[in-house]
């Protein structure tokens, strides 16, 4: 007789899972997943779910795209992975000279398996490079306030939401804050175009005191993720590149989030007009088929270690999976999809149309305030209807909110209390317009349950 399975128990016996509090499995536990299929997850009783966050912001072309299993299929044909030392393999190549032509400038690619380890190699290669060059009196990392760039040390050491590195603050690394930030709602603010000049002092002024020992600084260009899908004004972007260029300090930009069209343009660089020293991706890379990340570097990065062996110039940093065959297929169709399906364009297109969602979520529930976004990406912050204010912490809206939604049919696990839609970026109107009344319903039984 065969073993009846309960999966659930089997999962909670063994498995602990990521950024989760496993207690709360006690009331609300995982939900199993037997399949998936474009915008949507299919659980094991039946219910179709809408992945609104498109697991964890890397599905962009959806669950299961056939061009994509198809690639993966047709590699395994010749290997699955091979040490990506020492050797070299035609998805790899062909997948780095197109991220290279992602922007003028850029012409060497350094492979990893997670966005947070290509945030740490981009922060020790420019470490290293001022190392080697006439600076090495250049030591410090410098990030936005409110930042995120993953979770491995020095990445936590760079981001800035206590939530997740605050039992770790005795052993970080000492990196230098920049801000306030200018926030917008969406591209239509006039601070878009312009901030005041004394907003950007404030933070000019700490980067001059820092100047001499600065080596690179670290962002999250135009959305600021884990924060809150906080957006803010390309002009400063390009005050900082403008500063950046001037003082001998790389820019590196975290696109692990945002890169492939998240937000309209390929890289949210673009935006601003600016190019980076540095780019990290991931996630919209292999379209989140594999672990795989990549960090994009121009040539005067790559010259500086560029030596005979004795001098001891190498980045000697090495991941096993790193350029992994299967990965670079998947990221390769990725590639062409984008463009093929000319998703940046209708990223930008169908803007108005996820915000619409939002807008009109708000709207019925009157438990929203702090609607913002770009691109794909639409966010807002819960409130109390009844007074406008935010519900105490520990009542933990969001969390009841993201229970809410998915016994309604749809993922949307919160950023603390405020919510966010962030759907594969092929994503059907009609799924959209589903996911916004989910989620006015979730919302509506949230803020009943707590004011009552
Ligand atoms: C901007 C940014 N940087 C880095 C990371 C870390 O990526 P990973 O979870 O693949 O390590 C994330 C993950 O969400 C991110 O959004």
């Amino acid at each position: 007789m065969r073993k009846k399975t309960n999966w659930i128990d089997r999962d909670l016996a063994h498995v602990w899972h990521p950024c989760t509090q496993m207690k709360d499995h006690e009331n609300f536990p995982p939900i199993e997943i037997s399949s998936a299929k474009g915008s949507y997850l299919h659980s094991s009783n039946g219910a179709q779910i809408i992945d609104g966050i498109s697991s964890w912001w890397c599905k962009s072309l959806g669950h299961r795209h056939p061009a994509i299993a198809r690639a993966i299929k047709r590699q395994m044909k010749f290997f699955e992975h091979i040490i990506p030392a020492g050797t070299t393999q035609r998805p790899l190549v062909e997948l780095s000279e197109r991220l290279c032509s992602l922007m003028p400038g850029f012409d060497k690619v350094f492979y990893s398996d997670s966005g947070s380890s290509a945030v740490e190699v981009a922060a020790k290669m420019s470490l290293q490079f001022h190392a080697q060059t006439s600076t090495p009196e250049k030591k410090l990392l410098a990030s936005l306030q409110n930042g995120y760039h993953g979770e491995t040390t020095l990445a936590l050491s760079l981001g800035d939401c206590e939530l997740y590195s605050r039992p770790f603050s005795k052993i970080l690394h000492r990196t230098i804050k920049l801000g306030p930030l200018p926030y917008l709602d969406s591209k239509a603010s006039p601070l878009w175009e312009k901030i005041p000049d004394e907003d950007w002092l404030k933070v000019e002024r700490t980067l001059d005191t820092n100047k001499p020992r600065l080596a690179a600084i670290f962002f999250e260009p135009i959305v600021q993720g884990a924060a809150g899908m906080l957006v803010y004004s390309m002009n400063f972007l390009q005050r900082l590149s403008e500063w950046a260029g001037k003082n001998n300090v790389l820019l590196v930009a975290d696109e692990i989030m945002t890169g492939f069209h998240r937000t309209g343009p390929a890289l949210a660089c673009m935006h601003a007009g600016i190019v980076p020293d540095i780019v990290c991706l991931s996630k919209g890379l292999s379209a989140g088929w594999g672990a795989m990340s990549a960090v994009l570097v121009k040539r005067k990065i790559f010259n500086a270690f560029y030596d005979d062996h004795p001098t001891g110039k190498a980045f000697l940093h090495s991941s096993t999976y790193a350029g992994n065959a299967l990965c670079a297929a998947a990221a390769i169709e990725a590639l062409k999809i984008y463009e093929e399906e000319r998703i940046g364009e209708m990223v930008s297109e169908r803007e108005c149309e996820l915000r619409g969602a939002m807008e009109k979520t708000g709207r019925s529930t009157a438990a929203l305030r702090n609607i913002r976004g770009i691109g794909f990406i639409a966010a807002a912050d819960i409130v109390n209807p009844k007074t406008g204010s935010p519900f105490p912490k520990d009542a933990r809206a969001g969390f009841m909110f993201y229970q809410n939604a998915l016994r309604g049919g749809a993922f949307l696990r919160s950023l603390g209390d405020t919510i966010y839609f962030m759907p594969p970026l092929n994503s059907a109107p009609a799924t959209i317009r589903k996911l916004a009344k989910i989620a006015a319903k979730a919302l509506e039984e949230t803020v009943r349950k707590l004011s009552s």
